[in-house]
């Protein structure tokens, strides 16, 4: 969410009227002068006032730069002024699942002494410990480095908590002492659903997180 001096300004791509169809699932949608003043003065008031408020349902750009931008200003809108870990994890998981309709699960793995454990999530019940360096997210703890799998099958080690997943993109989050404190796991049922450009994208989103509540 973009804060000017003075006021408040709503994410532009909020604020545009048109037809706009979410490329990756064929919806289309009016937005029209009506509906887009309705959203842009709750979120106004929501700023204004520093309140939480019931979820709003948006219209992502097709362009990756812009659906990640708009992405990480819902995220902070969702966890913004609460430090509560569970909490923080909870909401951004939901709404990164929301914003995410070809993902099957969206979560977080949290470290616990040698292992992760499973965290806030949507999806599927999942593996609840990953040995460090095990699986893709033990990998990625391991090696304090994001890991972008087009292929599941093809990663030796992999840990397949839900079967339909097919492709994985994972992002370790580090305390501010530098160690690794959990980690970010995205799983779609879709081969190479994942890019370094989504990578690119879901990292500050990992920073913003990480400030919040690690
Ligand atoms: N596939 C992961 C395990 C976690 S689930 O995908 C939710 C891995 O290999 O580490």
């Amino acid at each position: 969410m973009a804060v000017s001096k003075g006021g408040v300004s709503p994410p532009r791509y909020i604020r545009k009227s048109g037809v706009f169809e979410d490329k990756r699932t064929s919806r289309k949608q009016e937005v029209n002068k009506e509906s887009r003043d309705a959203l842009t003065d709750r979120l106004w008031t929501l700023y204004r006032k520093g309140e939480r408020m019931s979820y709003i349902e948006v219209q992502y750009p097709a362009e990756k730069p812009a659906f990640y931008q708009l992405l990480k200003e819902q995220i902070a809108l969702y966890t913004g002024g609460e430090a509560d870990r569970t909490a923080v994890l909870a909401n951004a998981s939901a709404v990164i699942a929301q914003a995410f309709p070809d993902a099957n699960w969206v979560g977080f793995y949290l470290t616990a002494g040698e292992e992760l454990v499973v965290g806030p999530f949507q999806g599927k019940p999942a593996c609840v410990r990953i040995g460090w360096g095990k699986g893709v997210c033990g990998r990625a703890a391991a090696e304090k480095k994001p890991q972008v799998v087009p292929d599941v099958h093809a990663f030796p080690g992999h840990i397949p908590c839900d079967g339909a997943s097919r492709s994985e993109l994972v992002i370790p989050f580090l305390a501010p002492g530098g160690e690794v404190a959990g980690v970010l796991d995205l799983d779609s049922p879709l081969p190479g659903r994942f890019t370094e450009e989504d990578l690119a994208g879901l990292l500050p989103i990992a920073r913003l997180l990480e400030e919040a509540c690690l």
